[in-house]
């Protein structure tokens, strides 16, 4: 068998089969309802997939042993299987791009163990990853990760996407708080790497490997994670800006000559903020002037030490352009400036509107005003309209992009490919990449050659051979089929 068939080489799912996996799982493990399937079949990634991309089956396991005897049965059988977390992903990740057996792994929703000696969680992979937080913070612990998704996502999903979210330029993206993985290979062979110990180079980092791997090489079964010491006090400044620029050269005099490095640092562009003052009927100060707006969260131990950092940003931004400093200390004003970020992400108007696509670019911090600059006329070129917003410290930009015009499907379809070839063929130029962290998935498989040479692809070819020469688990994923 090739190791990138079409869909008609792989096995249908019969009866038969449905009855085998029935005897795995048990008859409330299985389903080939229409309406789950269409449900189980789609994450949120825009236009939705569903209808191109229909399962013929989701599976419920609830053990490892589940796991590996549904993948040991799928790949005898050459059927395709695509894990799934909670489905809130933004690129088709878990979307069946070969049809076959979605593998929910909802029910496998337990935290394992809080170990506060050795400062691990150890958890099932359908656990939400608020949860998780919530649960370290009850033992006086930190969970870092912290995805936008993170009341909804599943951790499981988040190591599969390597998540990144609002903390990495302090904390990282998920795989660094991944210290041990065990993984359902698609052969049905359980696996474990790392474990609670802090340091190990025995053989290759596998941790790393199938964290961010999008759920193709393996069905990760349960996780170890890393807690911190809990900071007990946060800060947050909102700052209104002229520019994008301004904004971009804040945020490295904070880190370089103010030496501080926030927890989070987020920014809205003056469309963003215009939108959330239309759709949610509220006022952001300074929206007339300001053209972004800056975000900027430290977190720490005690008050004073908070208080003389935020004071000393208070002193760079006055000192370099931004409008003014709003600083936040209690619950109800943070949520209040972290609500308006909420919003400009959220799909309540962009998913009744068509859409030409959602993009999660990603360039070192000093292309962005460069980047940024040149996006009216790209937009411009392809009757466009956009608004952006992102994690300015990562240099991860997300753009949601609209048609100027009236657009039926097909055209939204063909616009969007050539307005993100446009896009993307700049960004590779800047030193940039397709996706910060949103992933790849089948949303944009077609267009990692533009930022990897042909050994680059043959190597994650290769990569896969080696996990699933038979090409089962999650196909049509990360690369373009050749
Ligand atoms: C965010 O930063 O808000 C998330 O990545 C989700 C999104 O952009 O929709
Ligand atoms: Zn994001």
């Amino acid at each position: 068998m090739s190791d990138r068939p079409g869909r008609t080489a792989y096995a249908p799912v019969t009866e038969m089969v449905v009855r085998d996996l029935e005897a795995i799982l048990g008859a409330s493990g299985v389903t080939v309802d229409e309406d789950k399937r269409m449900a189980y079949s789609a994450d949120e990634t825009l236009p939705r997939f569903e209808r191109d991309y229909p399962a013929d089956a989701v599976c419920f396991p609830e053990t490892t042993e589940q796991v590996s005897a549904v993948m040991r049965y799928a790949n005898l059988n050459l059927i395709p299987v695509t894990p799934r977390g909670a489905g809130t992903g933004l690129s088709g990740g878990a979307v069946p791009a070969h049809g076959g057996i979605v593998l929910s792994l909802e029910r496998m929703n337990r935290i394992i163990e809080i170990d506060a000696v050795n400062r691990t969680l150890t958890t099932e992979p359908g656990v939400i990853t608020s949860e998780i937080t919530r649960a370290a913070r009850e033992r006086g612990l930190f969970y870092a990760g912290d995805p936008c998704s993170g009341d909804i996502s599943f951790i499981g999903g988040n190591v599969a996407e390597n998540a990144g979210g609002n903390k990495v330029i302090k904390y990282g993206a998920t795989g660094q708080h991944v210290l041990g993985l065990e993984a359902v290979l698609p052969d049905g062979r359980v696996v474990e790497f790392g474990g609670k110990r802090r340091k190990d180079v025995t053989g290759y980092d596998f941790i790393h490997l199938i964290t961010g791997s999008e759920g193709t090489l393996a069905v990760v079964t349960r996780i170890i994670l890393n807690l911190l010491p809990l900071p007990r006090r946060v800060t947050d400044l909102l700052v209104p800006v002229p520019d994008i620029g301004s904004a971009v050269r804040l945020v490295s005099l904070v880190m370089t000559e103010g030496g501080i490095v926030p927890s989070s640092v987020e920014f809205m562009d003056r469309q963003s903020i215009l939108n959330v003052e239309k759709y949610a009927g509220m006022k952001v100060p300074f929206s007339e002037d300001a053209g972004a707006y800056l975000i900027i969260q430290l977190d720490g131990m005690d008050r004073s030490s908070l208080w003389r950092d935020a004071e000393r940003i208070g002193d760079i931004c006055a000192g370099n352009g931004a409008l003014e400093v709003f600083v936040a200390e209690d619950r109800s004003s943070r949520d209040r400036i972290w609500r308006i970020r909420r919003l400009v992400a959220e799909e309540e108007w962009t998913g009744s509107m068509p859409l030409l696509s959602k993009e999660d670019i990603v360039v070192p911090c000093g292309a962005i005003p460069d980047f940024m600059n040149e996006l009216p006329t790209i937009a411009r070129r392809h009757r466009a309209t956009y608004n952006a917003y992102g994690h300015i410290a990562d240099g991860n930009i997300h753009l949601t992009l609209f048609p100027e015009d009236a657009a039926g499907p097909e055209d939204l379809h063909d616009r969007s490919d050539r307005l993100r070839r446009d896009l993307y063929s700049r960004v590779e130029s800047l030193g940039g990449a397709l996706s910060g962290e949103h992933g790849v998935g089948l949303k944009r498989a077609a267009y990692t050659p533009m930022f990897l040479n042909e050994a680059g692809i043959d190597l994650i070819r290769s990569v896969k051979r080696a996990f699933d020469p038979n090409n089962i688990l999650n196909p049509g994923k990360i690369v373009p089929h050749a």
